[in-house]
């Protein structure tokens, strides 16, 4: 019988040392408890069959050999069609195979679902064709695919989704060390960011201001490093000024919004040790770091300064197979 494999893989939010990360600063990611889901069924025909209903995809077909030559493939379907045109081309394997997924959250919240939904493609072909690939190898592989998709990224959103929990990251999976977790407040802007362009912004800035550019960049750097110490001391006021921190520099690189500041300026008001956006920016979500005493009311605060409150809970298990 032909084996039938479901795999989940987790969203990710960026905690501190976004795009510094992308010139090889580090960063510190956290995955949560919005999963993507991915069933896969080796087929005898010679297709890629693909449903992916969440991003308006159904009955995607596509013959093996051609994987991944025709430019104008949708969005949805590129990362899972490249993924496997990499995964065959790489572990010598050729074969019908349909796959499904479904995701616990919108694509719109900017969790990585197009990270996750590769990693997941990934680690299940691993398992349907017996190749029992490590979790680095799956980093390597899925790192390989989105790069080829998107073309800029710095890999913090395939490691959160291959080990989950919090993570120290260099840029390609240089480093890759789990650290503690804080509890947060996550508020989502209503507006939807586009992370390419974003990226592309910020290096367009560093060509015209190296010096001033690349000094944010090393600062932001250095607010990581110090924030990877206050989690191993467990201090959370220095933790909460660094997010603020953060937070400025990120403004200088000119990707905070004022929806954003809205919310992080709310949630700051209502007691959160700190708060600042989490990802490209542009819009999309902040994330603010909360005592328990406070979190109510810091819930309360983004929303009535019109956000809506993300119920996710970080550090959550990376990849896995759920039969
Ligand atoms: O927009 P998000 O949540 O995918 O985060 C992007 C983070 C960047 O540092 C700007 C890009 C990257 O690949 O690290």
């Amino acid at each position: 019988m032909k084996k039938q494999i479901e795999v989940s893989a987790p969203g990710k939010l960026m905690l501190f040392g976004e795009h510094a990360v992308v010139y090889g600063r580090p960063c510190i990611v956290t995955a949560v408890d919005q999963r993507v889901r991915v069933g896969i069924e080796q087929t005898e025909s010679n297709f890629l069959e693909l449903n992916a209903p969440d991003v308006g995809i159904e009955r995607y077909r596509r013959n093996i050999k051609g994987l991944g030559v025709s430019e104008n493939l949708s969005k949805g379907a590129r990362f899972v069609e490249i993924a496997v045109k990499n995964f065959f081309q790489q572990l010598n394997v050729s074969s019908g195979i349909r796959i499904g997924t479904s995701s616990d959250f919108s694509s719109e919240f900017g969790f990585g679902s197009s990270s996750a939904v590769t990693v997941a493609v990934i680690k299940g072909l691993s398992e349907v064709f017996k190749k029992n690939l490590s979790k680095r190898e799956i980093f390597d592989l899925s790192y390989q695919t989105v790069l080829e998709v998107q073309k800029v990224g710095s890999g913090f959103d395939i490691a959160a989704a291959v080990w989950g929990g919090t993570i120290y990251f260099v840029k390609g999976g240089k480093v890759i060390k789990p650290v503690k977790n804080i509890p947060s407040v996550v508020g989502y802007t209503g507006v939807k960011a586009d992370t390419t362009s974003l990226v592309l912004m910020v290096s367009e800035l560093y060509k015209k201001q190296k010096v001033l550019i690349g000094g944010i960049f090393e600062m932001i750097g250095k607010t990581v490093e110090q924030a990877r110490r206050s989690l191993l001391v467990g201090d959370s006021r220095k933790l909460g000024e660094l997010m603020n921190i953060n937070q400025g520099l990120l403004d200088s690189l000119g990707v905070n919004t004022p929806e954003l500041s809205n919310l992080i300026f709310a949630a700051r008001g209502a007691g959160a040790y700190g708060a600042k956006l989490s990802g490209a920016g542009g819009g999309d979500c902040m994330i603010a770091f909360v005592s328990e005493d406070s979190r109510k009311n810091v819930e309360k605060a983004i929303k009535e300064a019109g956000g809506k409150v993300l119920r996710v809970k970080t550090g959550a298990e990376g990849i896995k197979i759920e039969k």
